[in-house]
């Protein structure tokens, strides 16, 4: 029987369907999108180390393997930087234009930006580098992570630059999953990596003891998981005002070396500006609805971080106008808002 007209447009429209959503659903635009039949995903890339058992503290045992000393360099805007394998660099947050000429100089094809803020992809196409974003917490990595990680690696073009704010935490974890599933690296070796190399400290154990005991996703599984690759996710509510107070206060806390007088190597960055926007932004998110349920201590914290920041506000605002007197009390504000971070961040954020 010859099949209908009708029947034939919907196979027309079934193949151009499928085409359509094949091309949304690979990442890189230089590599053939991945057959209907492919070969056996697991024969392309490397088996992944085992998770490792009995590890009481994933952090002491990444100080056991003895590497080479290695310091990260810091070059055009890139910061704690290290190319730890052909196919893996971990570094920060791309600091302006340099950074990313600098990565297409190294011949970065991919960046992958772990940090809750949302990546500059347009510039990074500029350069011709990709980016996918997928944020992490410093708490650990969910199985959800892991697949998104482990597709990007095994679909996207290499080498990958990870980062995430410093480039000290969670992009070092992050590389450490593309060491795994891209590299087939032991256990030992990547973690070892992170603390001795990259510096990713005792506080993040969570990161650590993911690396060593969490199956990776398979090749068939990482190829069967959908996903678009997104190059830009944004968050809103608490998450963006800690993107956000996190940037304010890195200013802060360089320029508190200086007195909290202008650097000349970076006039674009203000002391009193930073402190009028961070007393902005916990005005603000201490109002948010998302956190009305927190305990007592988290609302506690919040106050502290409030008030201390009005009061640095104000203190560099008399400092500004040529009171000296207002050094000693800006940078005990100064010192109580960290606290504050330091504090609830170990409560609720890091485990
Ligand atoms: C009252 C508690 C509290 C205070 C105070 C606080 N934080 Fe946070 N912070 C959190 C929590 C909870 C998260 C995790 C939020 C999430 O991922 O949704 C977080 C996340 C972060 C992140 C990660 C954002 C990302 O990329 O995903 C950074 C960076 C950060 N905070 C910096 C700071 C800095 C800097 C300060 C002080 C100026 C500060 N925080 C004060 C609770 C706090």
């Amino acid at each position: 029987m010859r099949p209908s007209a009708k029947t034939n447009s919907s196979i027309a429209l079934a193949i151009t369907m499928s085409t359509f959503v094949g091309v949304l659903l690979s990442c890189s635009v230089t590599r053939p999108p991945t057959p209907a039949s492919p070969e056996p995903a697991a024969a392309r890339f490397p088996a992944v180390a085992p998770p490792l058992a009995d590890v009481a503290n994933a952090y002491v045992l990444a100080g056991q393997r003895a590497l080479p000393v290695r310091k990260g360099e810091d070059v055009h805007g890139l910061h704690n930087l290290f190319q730890l394998s052909a196919n893996v660099w971990s570094g920060s947050e791309p600091d302006g234009e340099a950074a990313f000429e600098e990565l297409a100089r190294l011949g970065v094809k991919t960046a992958i930006s772990v940090d809750g803020k949302r990546p500059d992809a347009e510039l990074a196409a500029k350069h011709g580098l990709r980016y996918v974003h997928v944020p992490i917490e410093y708490k650990g990595l969910t199985d959800e992570e892991l697949l998104q990680l482990a597709k990007t690696f095994r679909e996207c073009e290499p080498p990958f630059y990870l980062h995430c704010f410093h480039g000290r935490h969670r992009g070092p974890a992050a590389a450490a999953v593309g060491r795994l599933v891209l590299d087939g690296a032991a256990r030992e070796q990547v973690i070892a990596e992170m603390r001795q190399w990259c510096g990713t400290a005792s506080d993040y154990e969570g990161l650590f003891r993911d690396l060593v005991l969490k199956p990776m996703p398979t090749a068939d599984a990482s190829r069967d998981y959908v996903f678009d690759f997104p190059a830009q996710r944004s968050f809103g509510g608490f998450r963006e005002a800690m993107v956000d107070a996190a940037r304010r206060h890195d200013a802060l806390k360089k320029l508190e070396k200086r007195d909290f007088a202008i650097d000349p190597a970076h006039p674009d960055i203000d002391a009193l500006e930073s402190a009028k926007q961070l007393a902005d932004t916990f005005a603000i998110s201490g109002t948010l609805a998302e956190i009305f349920d927190r305990p007592a201590d988290f609302h506690g914290w919040m106050e502290v971080s409030k008030v201390e920041t009005v009061a640095l506000r104000d203190a560099l605002q008399r400092l500004r106008g040529g009171d000296a007197t207002a050094l000693a009390p800006a940078r005990r504000a100064y010192a109580a808002m960290t606290k504050a971070c330091i504090d609830c961040h170990q409560q609720y954020r890091n485990h």
